[in-house]
């Protein structure tokens, strides 16, 4: 009798949430001492074995090499910039957010007009501070009108998910949605510290469901009879990272802007791609990732919280067609999420975590800025200052950054407090 009461509670459940949800909701992994023995690839030996010992062997052998595994088996390998790309400045008005900014909005239309797909840039330009400035520059979630209450930024008409109590439905954004992320963008902390804002949203670029690659950028790039990515080329994750690429090559043009000081910044799923982008374009100066977790800063060996398996079910359009090989399979990566982190060596770095963000693996995010470290210090920085995870809430300000903050997987101004003092000190700005 009980057993048939317990069989019929397994199936109701099987029944309610899906058998392979409920069967991989059962694996996923929360506990340290079922973290597997794992051997991470080591990034300061090349591919034939021999030991790199000279920044130069680094620059010229190693980091090339590793560059292009990330491209063949994680992210894929994305194009250049398309030759008729251009920018055109919508809207600028010199006297927003009650006089404290210069906010404008400038179109990238990625393969000339004709062609039609563009991305829309917010740009907030503190009008205090001695131009040019320095930036951040980051992907947004809900369209560049959610990340400030401002009622002058043009309402996105891009594709978005539904959710109708932050004014998302019929996959659009209404004007219930202004100011909906505003909590996670600390606009006018940024601006009162004298740095700009430039941000985007990212389903300009790819909106992000699995359409087989139809109706993003990707086929703006496809040869001749090709209908869909080649395994080693680029994903949904890629095509966010060359997004923000061709956000830079707009801010070279532009005169208030600082080129040479972006930081690029991402949470999530954008800070999987904040990290891909400052490894792919080392004009990135900082670059800085807010709880990327799997695919991001956490390494894949440890499968703790999301898996590569996990990931790759859930959203087959982020990697490149190769990276599923690697479900279950992580020990056969010839990379690791430590490696991606060495890819931005020398320059500053930052890895945040978040305690209640068990999914994301606070631990493997940390570990992999600890294993960058030998990297950086042979390249003559301090690399990351400590050997062991720091307290809640204490910052690791080294030239690679760390904190893990008490709460849940979210931005947060102690995010930003901690992102605006590491760009002053590698910045060489006083406050
Ligand atoms: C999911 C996904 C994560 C991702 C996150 C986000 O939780 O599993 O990998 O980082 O969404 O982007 O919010």
């Amino acid at each position: 009798m009980r057993r048939t009461t317990f069989g019929s509670t397994i199936v109701a459940i099987c029944f309610l949430f899906g058998m392979t949800d409920w069967v991989r909701a059962q694996k996923v992994n929360y506990d340290e001492s079922k973290v597997p023995k794992y051997t991470l690839p080591d990034p300061l030996v090349l591919q034939n074995g021999d030991k790199v010992t000279d920044a130069r062997t680094w620059h010229k052998m190693r980091r090339p090499e590793i560059l292009k595994l990330f491209q063949e088996h994680v992210y894929g390998r994305s194009p250049g910039p398309h030759p008729d790309m251009t920018f055109e400045v919508v809207s600028k008005s010199s006297k927003t957010l009650g006089g404290k900014a210069t906010r404008k909005e400038v179109d990238v239309f990625f393969a000339g007009k004709k062609a039609g797909k563009k991305m829309t840039i917010l740009i907030y330009i503190p009008n205090h501070a001695r131009k040019p400035v320095p930036a951040f520059l980051g992907l947004n979630f809900g369209g560049n009108h959610a990340v400030h209450a401002d009622p002058e930024i043009t309402l996105s008409t891009s594709w978005m998910r539904n959710n109708p109590q932050r004014g998302y439905v019929n996959n659009r954004a209404t004007e219930k949605s202004r100011g909906a992320n505003a909590s996670r963008w600390a606009v006018d902390k940024i601006l009162e510290r004298g740095y700009a804002l430039a941000t985007i949203y990212y389903g300009d670029i790819d909106p992000d469901y699995d359409d087989g690659f139809q109706n993003g950028v990707h086929p703006l790039f496809y040869k001749k009879g090709q209908t869909r990515p080649a395994p080693d080329e680029w994903g949904s994750i890629a095509a966010w990272a060359w997004g923000l690429s061709r956000a830079l090559d707009y801010l070279e043009t532009d005169r208030d802007v600082d080129h040479k000081h972006v930081a690029v910044m991402g949470h999530s799923r954008l800070g999987k791609t904040a990290l891909w982008a400052g490894a792919s374009d080392p004009r990135f100066a900082i670059v800085i990732s807010n709880n990327s977790g799997c695919g991001g800063a956490a390494l894949s060996r440890r499968r703790f919280g999301e898996t590569v398996q996990r990931i790759n079910t859930s959203f087959p359009h982020w990697f490149c067609g190769n990276f599923k090989k690697y479900n279950d399979n992580e020990d056969a990566l010839p990379v690791d999420q430590h490696m991606l982190i060495a890819l931005m060596a020398p320059r500053p770095v930052y890895v945040a975590s978040a305690v209640e963000d068990r999914w994301a693996d606070p631990r493997g995010e940390f570990l992999s800025a600890l294993h960058a470290d030998p990297v950086y210090r042979l390249l003559g920085t301090d690399g990351l200052g400590v050997k062991a995870m720091p307290k809640v809430n204490e910052p690791v300000m080294t030239t690679i950054g760390y904190h893990i903050r008490a709460g849940r997987h979210d931005v947060t101004d102690f995010d930003w407090q901690c992102y605006l003092d590491f760009a002053d000190k590698h910045f060489g700005r006083k406050r």
